[in-house]
Order: structure tokens, then sequence, then C-alpha cells
């Protein structure tokens, strides 16, 4: 029998056995591939190791809320391995502390609600939830934690920015889609001797342009790490020109901003935990880069915005593995009592770290803000990226 005790929690310090018979998970935020990878680990692990009962909630937050689950079995989680998404639904919008709502008047307020989830698990006999999601959730997945539940988290984004661990599932996936894409643009900048812009998706972290441009053979890659100057993109792709390769390539990151001016947003979402949304750089930065490069070269400058593909798709080998992993961790960490605490991987070696330490944090040493894990612009990828020749534009 293993006794553990909640740190960082109203329990503190209160002895608990671990008698586990029942578990739920819900997948929450924004999707990514290897979601349905995590969930099959978890269940399988869960029924053919622990034998416990497991129901997942479906939609996130908003399932638990609701009390909107499925039981899961070994043949509800057959046939998903592959599959992009997350057969439980998944949303950004709820955070239960926070719920948004309509008074009797029609007026828009927030209220605390996660009593009511609380009441839910209690009801079905849940004695602990696996929550999977990026920092809007697992700060949620804290704060459930403080109350009380046994909560183990699994971080999840495509960004690869949460704090104290080396990867997230999704984001490899992402990353082939974006090489790949660079590919097919490559075809079509030589056929025109254009300048072709991609534009990928990485909130505050750089990760899914830098890795996905390196791979994608980029001439030049902006971040929101390395602000920019135009007129130094503009030097890197004219001075190409004038060797005598009439393309470039282009990878930005939503996040990247002029060394003299603000990031782009493309709208607030205000029902949101996490309300703005980036994008549209890649547009602004085809429309100067015209008026500076047209002139001496003649070229055309084309942007496209990846957008949602990169979330999607068929889950590459990476994230298959890595995901089954997280999973039956995970659930070795509640056979072991350890709540309140977040499954890590670092160094290719599973490992866990109290939810409360990540969140809002960047434990890593790396440059960080807002909590997010950000690319280190003197780190040995811009470096290696650098000395081939890959401008980032500063
Ligand atoms: O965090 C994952 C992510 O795909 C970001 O890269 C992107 O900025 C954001 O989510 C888009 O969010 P939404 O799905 O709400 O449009």
């Amino acid at each position: 029998m293993v006794v553990h005790y909640i740190r960082n929690s109203n329990f503190e310090g209160e002895k608990m056995e671990n008698k586990i018979k029942k578990i739920a998970l819900l997948t929450g935020g924004g999707d990514c591939s290897g979601l349905n990878a995590v969930i099959r680990a978890v269940v399988r692990t869960a029924i053919l190791k622990y034998n416990y009962e497991v129901i997942g909630y479906v939609g996130g937050y908003f399932g638990l809320f609701r009390d909107e689950y499925v039981p899961m079995t070994l043949s509800s989680v057959s046939g998903i391995f592959h599959q992009g998404g997350t057969m439980l639904k998944m949303s950004s919008r709820d955070n239960l502390f926070n719920y948004r709502t309509v008074d009797e008047q029609g007026n828009v307020i927030h209220i605390d609600v996660s009593d009511i989830a609380i009441a839910n698990l209690k009801k079905h006999g849940v004695d602990a939830l696996i929550i999977i999601g990026g920092d809007g959730t697992l700060t949620s997945a804290r704060d459930f934690a403080r109350k009380g539940v046994n909560v183990v988290g699994i971080p999840k984004t495509i960004d690869n920015d949460v704090p104290a661990t080396d990867i997230t599932f999704g984001y490899r996936t992402a990353l082939d889609h974006i090489m790949l894409s660079l590919d097919a643009l490559h075809t079509t900048a030589y056929s025109h001797d254009r300048v072709m812009i991609l534009e990928v998706m990485g909130r505050q972290a750089g990760w899914l342009a830098l890795e996905g441009g390196m791979a994608g053979s980029a001439d030049v890659i902006l971040i929101p790490e390395i602000p920019y100057d135009i007129k130094k993109v503009a030097k890197q792709i004219i001075d190409r020109y004038n060797r005598g390769s009439r393309f470039s390539i282009i990878c930005v990151s939503e996040g990247a901003k002029p060394i003299d001016g603000e990031q782009t947003i493309k709208r607030i979402d205000k029902t949101s935990t996490d309300p703005i949304r980036l994008g549209g750089v890649g547009e602004q930065i085809a429309k100067t880069l015209e008026e500076l490069i047209q002139p001496i070269t003649g070229q055309d400058i084309r942007s496209t915005n990846l957008g949602y593909i990169q979330r999607g798709g068929v889950t590459n080998t990476f994230d298959r593995v890595l995901g089954t992993k997280y999973g039956a961790f995970a659930v070795d960490m509640i056979a072991n009592g350890n709540f309140g605490q977040m499954v890590t991987i670092k160094s290719d070696k599973m490992n866990k770290v109290y939810i409360e330490d990540v969140v809002g944090k960047g434990l890593t040493g790396e440059t960080s803000s807002g909590g997010a894990r950000r690319v280190n612009p003197k780190g040995d990828l811009v470096t290696a990226a650098r000395n081939i020749g890959i401008s980032f534009g500063d």
C-alpha cells in the first residue's frame, strides 16, 4: 500500500491511502497529434497492468463540469493510435475556476464551478484524474490538485514550450508538416524565381519555425526570441540572388516581431483561457520585403500560412512512441501516488515534476517569458543554423 502526501495543496500533510480502483482522463486546450496515442496508452496500462476502471470526460473540462463521459475500454481505444486529434474532444475555453456564463439579466459573468466538477468525480468514485494539456489546462490541473483532487498531468502542445520537459508530443508531427510544406514551396519558388514565406505556429516560442525551418532548408528563419530587422532579411535575399540563387525561402514563426515593432495579433478570443491569437506576420513581411527587394532583384514574394494543418494528420513514429511513454508513465504515477505532478522527459528519461513548479515558471533556465520554454538565441540549434548561413534577420 502506498501512502502519499499532497504537496502545495489545501490538504498539505494529510495522509491519504492510495487504493485506486477507478480513474478518469480528459484532454484540454488545442489539439495535436499524439493525443490518441496517450489516451490509448493510459487506458491499456490502467486496464492491463492495474485492472483500473477508466472513464473519459468528453470535451475537456466542460465535460467534467457537465458530467459528460464515456467508459473507456480496450476496444474503445482500438484503431485510434495513428490518428491525429483526440477521440475525447477538447476545448480551450473552459476554465472551471473562472467559468464564463451569463446571469439572469444576460450579462456575461465569471464564476467558480470547480466544486461541481469535484462533486462529479466523487459521484462516480473517481480516485484519480489524468489531465492532458498545455499550460492553460495544466494551470487548472494545479488548481484541482490544490483542492485535493488526485491529479496527474501530461504536457501537450505542438509549440514544445512546456517548461521542465524536453519535448511534448505533437511537436515532431507538426515539424514534419512544416518540413514537407517547405519542400513543396522550394519547387514553386525555384520555378518562378520567387521569395516564399511560410508562417508557422508556436505562440511565444520559436521551436517550430526553427527546427522546421532547418529541416526544410529555409534561408531565413524568424522567431520571437530574436527580433528581426527587415533590412537584414532583405540583404540575405539580395546576397543570395547575387550569388545566383534566384529564389529564397523564409520560415517565420507567428510570434516573430521586428526590432522596432510588435507581434502581429490576428484576433482576441475573449472566451479563451489564453485570449491572444497571433497570426498574419508572414503577409506583413511579404509587403515590406517586396518594396525593399523588387526594385533590385525583381522577385515576387508570396506568403503561405500553414495554419491548422500542422496540428492534424497522421501521427508520426516519434509522437506515437512518445505519447505511449507519457500515457503509460502517468498511470504508473497514479499507482505510486505521485499526485499534483506532471510527467516529464529529460535526456530521454521519464520523470515527474510538481505541476505547481511548472505552470507559469519557465524552469529550464532557457530564456523564458510568461512561463513558456523558449528557444535560447545562443543555444546549439541557433548556432548550427547560423554556421550554415541561415539568417535570423538580426
Ligand atoms: O498552442 C497551440 C497553438 O496551435 C498555437 O501554436 C497557436 O497559436 C494556437 O494554438 C491557436 O489556437 P486556436 O486553436 O485557439 O486558434
